[in-house]
């Protein structure tokens, strides 16, 4: 017993790391503010600049990320929306799953996509 205590001691210091590098919102959001806010808008809400001309253009505009309700099942497990898909659609742009090629792929490093995809689940209200 006098063995294990210390063990479990060790288990939970290692564990306090791994929560300091799960993925980092307020990083996400400078990226988002950098890469995306020109069509998806500060708020996610798909009203950027270019957004609303897509959208004025009868194109496929940006989602409204505040409902958190998504299109692409990029992966096709029935379930659109989940962080598989965001990634594939962020990666390798929106028109590889039919979509509009405005959404062009984005390249980002793991770190990056991970907070970048934090940041819009942040959004949902
Ligand atoms: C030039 C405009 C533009 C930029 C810049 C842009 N997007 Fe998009 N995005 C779009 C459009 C338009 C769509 C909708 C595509 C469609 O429905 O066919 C979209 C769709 C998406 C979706 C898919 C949502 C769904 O419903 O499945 C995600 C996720 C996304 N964008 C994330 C991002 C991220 C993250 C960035 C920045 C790294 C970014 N976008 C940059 C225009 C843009």
């Amino acid at each position: 017993m006098s063995r294990l205590v210390p063990s479990i001691l060790m288990l939970a210091a290692l564990s306090i790391p791994s929560a300091a590098i799960a993925a980092d919102v307020a990083a996400g959001k400078a990226k988002f503010m950098e890469l995306c806010v020109s069509c998806h808008g500060e708020g996610g809400k798909g009203d950027g600049p270019t957004g609303k001309a897509l959208a004025a253009a009868g194109q496929p505009a940006p989602r409204d990320f505040t409902v958190g309700d998504f299109k692409f099942d990029t992966d096709k497990d029935g379930k659109p929306g989940t962080d598989a898909d965001l990634k594939n659609v962020v990666s390798k742009g929106a028109l590889a799953f039919g979509g509009n090629a405005m959404m062009a792929p984005v390249v980002l490093n793991d770190t990056d996509m991970a907070n970048v995809i934090a940041f819009i689940r942040s959004l949902k209200k």
